[in-house]
């Protein structure tokens, strides 16, 4: 074992005092040489590491360990007894995602800790060319049995007052606007970031979540994430701005309890990305790769979705979930919908979900999601009762097998809805005969919810029992063959590796937000939110006017239609929908038909341009092999598109989205077959177009091009567009 002081104790961080000096146990390079990591102790065998980029120190020397509940800890006193190394270098087939095929290439090292009085802690480092990944992991043969956790004391010591795009740190949602600060101005902006939600709880001013972007003053993009997050809580990073330091803060339980352990278990890992290129952090694969193959068998009835729904009129409050104002409050089982009146505007009733199959099918979806189907929902909202939805009964008029067989005779499978209000405890209690019916009358994917606070009382959305919960529920569904698009959940952490039929979540501010959105919110989140797995953002919304598309309600979306086009590209996931009403849809036909070519699953996919909350270019090539198998139903958009004629095409989508400033693109399109000529089909902003004056004004033009052409594009501010390319 290599002993070597580093000669850190003179350096000082910003304003802050000394560094202690690291005595080096084992160092690691990533596969390229360009990051090199030191693991070592410092005073009183407290384990320690740094990391550097190209000779330049990203990570000043940062402590790792624990406090336990029981009043001792394991932040100190150890000795190194064991240093091993490895390495691979593998490619793997992700059952959907943005490439075929995914490759992992890392170096470890495998660190064993222990202490005089017996309890043994390892940790293990694993670098990517593209960044650290480290956990810690308690072997068997341990004093250490039964432990729980007071605090997880992982550092990540920055070296500047580096710009970070960051959202509050909060133990239940994400559900909150980007904002763009200097580290030290964190504590200044937290209040003002925070917007109304059911259920929300802020623990400190300098507390922000993962994954987080920052950007240091020489151009190095770092962002701090954690990778399989399971049977533990959700960390946030609470920042010590005198010293420009974080650390984990972990989502307690009811009881205080930060983690509740077992030896033989292992943590989530935490992860650094350091990299030259903005577009280098939306390729990066590091949070897939670090979690588990895949655990389903047979995945066949896996699929990518491209999806309508009864669900934004209810959202624009043109219609509403529930069905009767008769009585003043409901109980499942006790209240007889059929001897009570409907109010007249319940959205989710025969002749409405009739005619949005017969839009959904006409346009070539594949599924339709209706929400307030069943009962309980008239004094659901913050009732905070444990009882509330049982998911089997439907309303009145909601006619359950016969609109089921009057979709699958159009080809649309309906998704189902499942808002627990956030009564866990209820919905395990429901779950298998929710899940029954489902499989009774053809449903295959299920989007669940989880407004207000959570019961078990006094739990947190990202609590590892809670965690735990949404786990279950996705084991649950898999054994039904069952797809879940799970919205409040925890933000994912790359578990739909492990279990593809995650094939959403939504985890954070999307569409139903409406005017609330910021510009450039969109083009944070493929560097934060959705480095842990797809979104179900629900794009597509044409009509920005709140005003009509719901007369009597206000607010204007801060987007252009060009903007929503290009986030069918940008944001990478298996389910997407098309968010707006058919009304909407139907007024800008020539628009919606960029949306029913798009495909949804992809073969390659390049960025092509990018900067965190400014703009994003994004070129993606689609999986044929999916279209192929049936996998997609065979008659979506996608599909017609790309087999036009009889005959496969060479096919490409591109996508754009910018923020608050406009932003030219010039898309090189050297990624095209240079043997073939291509019809290009440009949804672009008009000149005039902008969010606030003109945002539904777009152009459309054909062309045809080569390989060694150059697309320049016109994005307006809140702006961007979508470009079909196909070979002639
Ligand atoms: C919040 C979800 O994000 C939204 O999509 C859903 O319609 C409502 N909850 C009701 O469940
Ligand atoms: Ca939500």
């Amino acid at each position: 074992m290599k002993n070597i002081l580093i000669a850190a104790a003179a350096l000082m961080l910003a304003g802050c005092g000394t560094v202690p000096a690291i005595t080096a146990e084992g160092e690691l390079e990533s596969p390229n040489g360009e990051l090199q990591l030191t693991f070592g102790l410092i005073e009183n065998g407290t384990p320690a590491y740094t990391l550097e980029y190209r000779g330049d120190k990203m990570v000043e020397v940062s402590r790792l360990g624990f406090d336990l509940t029981d009043g001792s800890s394991l932040k100190d006193g150890f000795s190194v007894t064991g240093v091993d190394f490895d390495a691979k270098d593998e490619t793997w087939e992700p059952v959907w995602g943005e490439e075929r095929q995914i490759r992992n290439n890392y170096k470890e090292m495998l660190a064993t800790l222990e202490k005089e009085s017996g309890e043994v802690m390892c940790i293990r480092f694993r670098l990517y060319d593209d960044g650290l990944a480290f956990r810690y992991e308690f072997p068997q043969k341990n004093k250490l049995r039964y432990f729980n956790i007071k605090e997880e004391l992982t550092e990540f010591a920055m070296t500047g007052d580096h710009t970070a795009w960051w959202i509050s740190g909060d133990y239940d949602t994400q559900e909150y606007n980007y904002t763009r600060s200097r580290l030290s101005g964190i504590r200044s902006h937290s209040e003002a970031t925070r917007i109304e939600n059911a259920s929300a709880t802020e623990f400190s001013a300098t507390g922000v979540q993962t994954a987080l972007q920052m950007k240091t003053d020489d151009g190095i993009y770092i962002n701090i994430h954690e990778a399989a997050v399971v049977n533990y809580p959700t960390t946030n990073l609470l920042l010590d701005d005198k010293r420009m330091v974080f650390r984990t803060w972990l989502t307690p339980d009811a009881q205080g309890v930060k983690g509740r352990m077992q030896a033989p278990c292992v943590t989530p890992w935490r992860t650094v990305m350091v990299v030259d290129d903005a577009r280098k952090v939306l390729a990066s694969r590091l949070i897939l790769n670090l979690n588990e193959p895949c655990a389903i068998e047979d995945v066949s009835w896996i699929h990518p979705v491209k999806y309508m729904g009864v669900w934004w009129e209810m959202i624009a409050g043109k219609s509403q979930w529930s069905y009767t104002w008769d009585v003043p409050s409901v109980q499942l089982g006790v209240t007889d919908y059929r001897a009570l009146n409907t109010h007249g505007q319940h959205g989710a009733n025969n002749d409405n979900v009739r005619r949005y199959i017969d839009f959904a099918a006409a346009n070539g979806f594949d599924a339709l999601l209706i929400e307030g189907w069943n009962e309980g929902w008239e004094d659901w909202f913050g009732c905070q009762q444990d009882y509330v939805f049982d998911f089997v009964p439907p309303y009145p008029d909601f006619d359950l097998p016969a609109l089921n067989k009057y979709a699958h005779d159009k080809g649309i499978r309906l998704i189902m809805h499942h808002e627990t209000s956030s009564s866990t405890l209820n919905y395990e209690r429901h779950m298998e005969a929710a899940y029954q019916l489902m499989n009774q009358y053809g449903y295959d994917a299920v989007k669940s919810g989880y407004v207000g606070d959570i019961i078990p009382y006094g739990e947190y959305h990202y609590s590892q029992p809670i965690i735990n919960h949404y786990l279950y529920a996705i084991k649950e569904a898999a054994k039904h063959h069952i797809m879940v698009n799970a919205h409040e959940a925890v933000r994912p952490t790359g578990l739909c590796r492990t279990w593809p039929n995650l094939i959403g979540n939504e985890s954070a501010m999307g569409t139903e937000y409406r005017s609330r959105i910021n510009p450039g919110h969109t083009c944070v989140l493929p560097f934060t939110r959705l480095q842990g797995g797809p979104m179900d953002y629900t794009p597509g919304i044409f009509e920005q006017d709140m005003a009509i598309t719901a007369p009597g309600q206000q607010g204007k979306m801060r987007h252009t239609i060009g903007n929503q086009l290009g986030l069918y590209v940008t944001f990478y996931s298996p389910l997407q929908m098309a968010a707006d009403l058919p009304d909407n849809y139907e007024r800008f036909p020539d628009a919606f038909q960029f949306i029913k070519d798009v495909a949804v699953d992809w073969e390659k996919s390049l960025y092509l341009e990018a900067e965190p909350g400014e703009y994003i270019v994004t070129a993606r090539k689609p999986r044929l092999e999916t279209l192929n198998s049936g996998r997609l139903s065979g008659k979506s958009g996608a599909w017609e598109f790309v087999y036009k004629d009889g005959k496969p095409h060479d096919v490409w989508y591109v996508g754009g989205v910018c923020g608050e400033q406009a932003h030219e693109a010039s898309v090189s399109l050297d990624f095209l077959d240079p043997g073939l000529r291509y019809e290009a089909i440009l949804y672009a902003d008009a000149p005039e177009a902008d969010y606030e004056t003109a945002p539904q004004a777009y152009v459309i033009t054909r062309s045809e091009v080569g390989a060694g052409d150059t697309v320049n594009v016109h994005m307006a501010r809140s702006g961007g567009f979508g470009l079909s390319l196909r070979s002639l």
